[in-house]
C-alpha cells in the first residue's frame, strides 16, 4: 500500500514553476530536457558492462586526457536534447574545445546557456563505480535572436538560475537547484520516473568525513598537508580523526558530503596552480548546490561564486562542503598567506 503520494521530478519542477515571478515556461521546459537526456545516458551506462561501450575511443579531450566513449556519448546525448529543445542558444562542454552555438531560428531566440560535464569520474566507467553529469544554467546576457557568445559562458557562478547533477551510483538520482534550496530525486527504473526522496538538502555545518587525493600529498602547499594531518589527528572535543573518503568521481564524493557533512578538497599543486576542476563545468554548479544548502565552496580564501571566469575551460582549486570545515581549511591556508607575503 502507499501511503505517501508520490512527487515525481516533472511534477516537481512544473509545481515550482509558479513560485518564479514572471515564470514562462522556458527553465521548466529546460530542466525537463535535461532530465530526458539523463535518462538517455542512465540507460547506456547501467549497460556499460554488457555492451561494446567499454574502452576508449582513443581520443584526447581538450585537456589531453583520455575520452572514454561513454563520455563522448553522454556529450552527445545532452547536446542534441538541448539543441532540440528550443529554450537553450548554447552549450559549453567540457568535451569540446569551443562553445556550441545552436543556429536554429528557436534556439537562437532562447534565452538560457548551459555548461555541462557530461560525464564526471569518467576514470571509474570500467570499474563499476559511480560517475555523473554535472549542469549548470546560466540567462544569456547577448541579445536575443542573434548567436550567443563566449561572455553569455563566461559569467560569475553567483548569476547561475539553475544547478545540478545526476549520481549514476547505487541508485541515480538527480539533484538540482534554481535558487530555492536543494531538492533530490532517485530514479525508480521500474517506472522510469525520478521520484522526490530527499526534500530541502541541508548539509550538516560539519562532518567526519575529509576528501582529498592524499598521494598528491608531496605536491601539496604546508598549509593544505597541516589541515590533512590536522583532520587524522586525535581530539575527543572535535570528533576526530575525520573518515578519509575519496572515490575519484566529485559528484559521487560530493553527493556523500553533502547529506553526512565533510569536505571535498582539491587543492593547488605544484606545477598546477589551479588544480584540476574546472570552474565552469564543476566548481560553479557544485558551488551553487552547496550554498543553497547551507554549505560554502571556496578556492582557499575567495568564495567560488565570485570568480570571474577568463576562459570556458579555466580550473580553480576547490574547498567545498560543510561550512565548518570550509572555514577552517580556510584559516590554514589564510595562516601560510600571512607568512609568506610578510
Ligand atoms: P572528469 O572525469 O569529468 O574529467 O572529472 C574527473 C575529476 C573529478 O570527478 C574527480 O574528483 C577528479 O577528477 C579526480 O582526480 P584525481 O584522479 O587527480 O584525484
Ligand atoms: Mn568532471
Ligand atoms: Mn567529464
Amino acid at each position: 500500500m502507499i501511503n505517501n503520494k508520490v512527487i515525481t521530478l516533472n511534477e516537481f519542477i512544473v509545481n515550482k514553476q509558479w513560485e518564479f515571478p514572471f515564470a514562462t515556461g522556458e527553465l521548466t521546459s529546460l530542466l525537463h530536457d535535461i532530465v530526458f537526456a539523463a535518462k538517455l545516458v542512465n540507460r547506456e551506462v547501467n549497460k556499460a558492462g554488457l555492451v561494446d561501450i567499454l574502452g576508449t575511443t582513443g581520443d584526447s579531450n581538450v585537456h589531453g586526457e583520455e575520452v572514454k566513449k561513454l563520455d563522448m556519448f553522454a556529450h552527445e546525448i545532452f547536446l542534441s536534447s538541448l539543441r532540440t529543445s528550443g529554450e537553450c542558444c548554447g552549450v559549453a562542454s567540457e568535451e569540446s574545445t569551443g562553445f556550441i552555438s545552436f543556429k536554429g531560428a528557436e534556439s537562437r531566440k532562447a534565452k538560457y546557456v548551459v555548461c555541462i560535464d557530461p560525464l564526471d569520474g569518467s576514470s571509474n566507467i570500467d570499474v563499476n563505480v559511480s560517475i555523473g553529469t554535472i549542469f549548470s544554467i546560466y540567462e544569456r546576457i547577448s541579445t536575443e535572436d542573434v548567436s550567443c557568445n563566449i561572455d553569455d559562458f563566461l559569467q560569475m557562478g553567483r548569476k547561475q538560475v539553475a544547478a545540478g547533477y545526476v549520481l549514476y551510483g547505487s541508485s541515480t538520482m538527480m539533484v538540482y537547484t534554481t535558487g530555492y534550496g536543494v531538492n533530490g530525486f532517485t530514479l525508480d527504473p521500474s517506472i522510469g520516473e525520478f521520484c522526490l526522496s530527499h526534500r530541502d538538502i541541508k548539509i550538516p555545518a560539519k562532518g567526519k568525513i575529509y576528501s582529498i587525493n592524499e598521494s598528491y600529498r608531496a605536491r601539496f602547499s604546508k598549509s593544505i598537508n597541516q589541515y590533512v594531518d590536522y583532520c587524522k589527528e586525535e581530539d575527543k572535543a572535535s570528533n576526530r580523526p575525520y573518515s578519509s573518503r575519496y572515490i575519484g568521481s566529485m559528484v559521487a564524493d560530493f553527493h556523500r558530503n553533502l547529506i553526512k557533512g565533510g569536505i571535498f578538497m582539491y587543492p593547488a599543486m605544484t606545477k598546477y596552480p589551479n588544480g584540476k576542476l574546472r570552474l565552469l563545468y564543476e566548481c560553479n554548479p557544485m558551488a551553487f548546490l552547496v550554498e543553497q544548502a547551507g554549505g560554502m565552496a571556496t578556492n582557499g580564501y575567495e568564495r567560488i561564486l565570485d570568480l570571474q571566469p577568463t576562459a570556458l575551460h579555466q580550473r580553480s582549486p576547490i574547498f567545498i562542503g560543510s561550512p565548518d570545515m570550509v572555514k577552517k581549511v580556510g584559516e590554514f591556508i589564510n595562516q601560510e598567506r600571512l607568512v609568506t607575503t610578510n
